[in-house]
C-alpha cells in the first residue's frame, strides 16, 4: 500500500482472517534498499507473529544537511521481492505527502541527553528524527484488537535500539520491541543499504571495522590500539571507536557485558558497526 489509510484498513482485514482469538502482529520498519539484514528481521517477525507488515520509507527528518538523503538508493521493486521471499504478509511504502499529509510534522520526539552522544554528536537531530516516524508508523500500525503488537529492531543500529526501547517505555506505547542480531556478509562486513556506495577498493578497507572489532573482543588489542588500526587504514577516516555500557552508552572498561561502538567514513560513505565484547 502507498496510503496509511489503506494500509490500516489492510492489515485489519489480515488480523481478522488470521484465525481464532486475536492474531498477533509484527512491524518491521525499514527505509528500503533491504538486504538480507533485513530479511533477517522478516523471518523472525514471521516465526512470531500472525501477520507480518513491512515499512518502507525514506524518512527525510532523519537526514542532516549534506547527508544522502537525496542519493539514498530507492530499489522498491527488488524490495517487494525479497519481502515476498521472506514472507512479509503487507508493505507500507507511502510517498512523502502520503506519510506527512500537510507537510513536516510540527510536534516532535527528542530523543533527549542519549540522542546527542555517539552517532547522535555527529548526526545533530538524527534521532529525533528518527524516533519521530518510528512513533509515527508504530501508532499507524498498532491493531486495536488486543492482540500481541511486536516491532522488530537490528542490534546493528545499537543506538537506535536502545533510543526506540526508551521511547516505548517513556511514551508507554503498546508494543513489544524485539531486538535482532547483526547479519553480516561471508567477509564479516556488517549488512547495510550503504554497502552498495563502496567501490572494491572502499569495500576492502571497510573490512577494517570488524575486524578491529572481533580484536578488541578477542583482547588482541586495547582501546588506543584499536583506534590506531583503523586510523591507519587508507581511506578510512575514524569519526568514534568506544566501549560503553550498553544500557547507558556510558564509556566502560572493555569487559564482559560491554560494547563496542564504532562509527567511520570510506571514502564519502558513513558506516557504523558493534560488537558485544
Ligand atoms: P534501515 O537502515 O533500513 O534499517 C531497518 C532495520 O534493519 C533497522 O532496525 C536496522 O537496525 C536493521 N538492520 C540493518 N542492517 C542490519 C544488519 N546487517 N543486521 C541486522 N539488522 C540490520 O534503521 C532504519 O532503517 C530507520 O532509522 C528506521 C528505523 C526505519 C526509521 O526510519
Amino acid at each position: 500500500c502507498h496510503d496509511p489509510a489503506e494500509f490500516r484498513t489492510a492489515l485489519a482485514e489480515r488480523l481478522a482472517a488470521a484465525g481464532a482469538g486475536p492474531a498477533s502482529l509484527g512491524l518491521v520498519p525499514t527505509m528500503g534498499a533491504l538486504h538480507e539484514g533485513h530479511g533477517h528481521l522478516v523471518r523472525r517477525a514471521r516465526a512470531e507473529n500472525d501477520v507480518v507488515a513491512v515499512s518502507i520509507f525514506v524518512n527525510p527528518l532523519q537526514f542532516g544537511p549534506g547527508e544522502d538523503y537525496e542519493r539514498y538508493p530507492r530499489t522498491l521493486e527488488a524490495d517487494l521481492e525479497l519481502l515476498a521471499r521472506h514472507g512479509a504478509d503487507l508493505v507500507l511504502a507511502p510517498g512523502l505527502e502520503q506519510m506527512y499529509p500537510g507537510g513536516e510534522p510540527l510536534v516532535r520526539v527528542t530523543a533527549g541527553r542519549l540522542g546527542t552522544v555517539l552517532d547522535g554528536a555527529s548526526r545533530p537531530g538524527h534521532f529525533d528524527g528518527a524516533l519521530t516516524v518510528v512513533n509515527r508508523l508504530l501508532n499507524l500500525t498498532a491493531p486495536r484488537g488486543g492482540g500481541a503488537f511486536r516491532a522488530y529492531f537490528g542490534e546493528k543500529d545499537a543506538q537506535q535500539l536502545l533510543l526506540v526501547r526508551r521511547m516505548v517505555a517513556d511514551f508507554a506505547l503498546p508494543v513489544e520491541v524485539r531486538p535482532v542480531p547483526i547479519v553480516r556478509d561471508a567477509d564479516g562486513l556488517a549488512l547495510s543499504s550503504r554497502n552498495r556506495y563502496l567501490d572494491d577498493d572502499g569495500r576492502r578497507a571497510a573490512l577494517v571495522l570488524p575486524r578491529t572489532l572481533a580484536a578488541l573482543a578477542a583482547g588482541e588489542v586495547d582501546l588506543p590500539a584499536a583506534r590506531a588500526r583503523i586510523d591507519a587504514e587508507d581511506g578510512v577516516r575514524l569519526d568514534y571507536l568506544v566501549v560503553v555500557d550498553p544500557a547507558t552508552l556510558e564509556p566502560a572498561e572493555p569487559g564482559p557485558g560491554t560494547l563496542a561502538l564504532v562509527a567511520a567514513r570510506v571514502g564519502t560513505t558513513r558506516l557504523i558497526d558493534n560488537r558485544a565484547l
